[in-house]
């Protein structure tokens, strides 16, 4: 009796392992390669890994905290408050690639450009299997802003999406008033989808 019952609950935790595992996982939308896509003078890729390379990985780290502690940025970019905490979860998904969470896969980028590849920016790519679609967003360091790097930063987004996923639909949400944001995404070939004016967000998607 008793091991027929221990057998059963062996049964179960095989049965969950082969079935529900791999269900909540999210699909494998965004590749673990370390650079992305290049394009339009711009590369987006993953950080120098600070094992690797420690100068570089410094050089890199102070670009990223200038860019995501600027004050348009924080008002901008993040939900709530930017914490250590919020950073370093950053860093690290900077560094590793797609991350995997709730159905969700993440990636953050690093935006440089191809001649120094010096940082520019950041982009992160999300890919949510509940709402199939992905999502993605970008900030511009602050002292290379004015200089199409977010407009160049988004088509390149727009170009992985079109190149190795053509049928799959690609979101933005921006502030109704972040203008410089939304020029981008109508520069980059989005167009407004939805207003949510109660939240003051916009939809943009891309117009195919
Ligand atoms: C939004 C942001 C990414 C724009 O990057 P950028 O590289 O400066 O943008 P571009 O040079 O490609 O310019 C895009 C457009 O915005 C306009 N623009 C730039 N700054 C602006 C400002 N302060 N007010 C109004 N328009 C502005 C540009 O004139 C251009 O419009 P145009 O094509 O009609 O000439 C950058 O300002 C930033 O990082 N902001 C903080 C973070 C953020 O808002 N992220 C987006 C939320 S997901």
């Amino acid at each position: 009796m008793n091991l027929s019952l221990s057998m059963l609950k062996l049964a179960a935790v095989v049965l969950t392992i082969a079935f529900i595992g791999p269900l909540a996982r999210a699909a494998d939308k965004i590749p673990p390669d370390r650079v992305l896509i290049e394009g339009h003078g711009l590369r987006l890729r993953l950080m120098t890994p600070e094992k690797q390379n420690e100068p570089k990985f410094d050089r890199e780290l102070t670009r990223v905290l200038e860019t995501m502690t600027d004050p348009e940025t924080v008002e901008q970019f993040w939900q709530g408050e930017v914490t250590d905490e919020k950073l370093e979860a950053l860093v690290t998904n900077l560094e590793s690639g797609p991350m995997q969470k709730d159905q969700l896969q993440r990636a953050f980028y690093l935006v440089t450009d191809t001649l120094r590849d010096q940082v520019l920016g950041l982009v992160f790519l999300s890919w949510r299997d509940r709402e199939q679609k992905f999502n993605f967003g970008y900030a511009v360091h602050p002292n290379e802003r004015g200089r199409r790097i977010g407009t160049k930063a988004a088509q390149l987004i727009k170009d992985f999406v079109e190149r190795h996923h053509p049928n799959e639909d690609i979101v933005a949400i921006v502030r109704e008033s972040n203008i410089a944001s939304r020029n981008v995404l109508a520069n980059a070939g989005f167009g407004l989808r939805r207003s949510f004016s109660d939240k003051s967000l916009c939809v943009y998607a891309l117009v195919r």
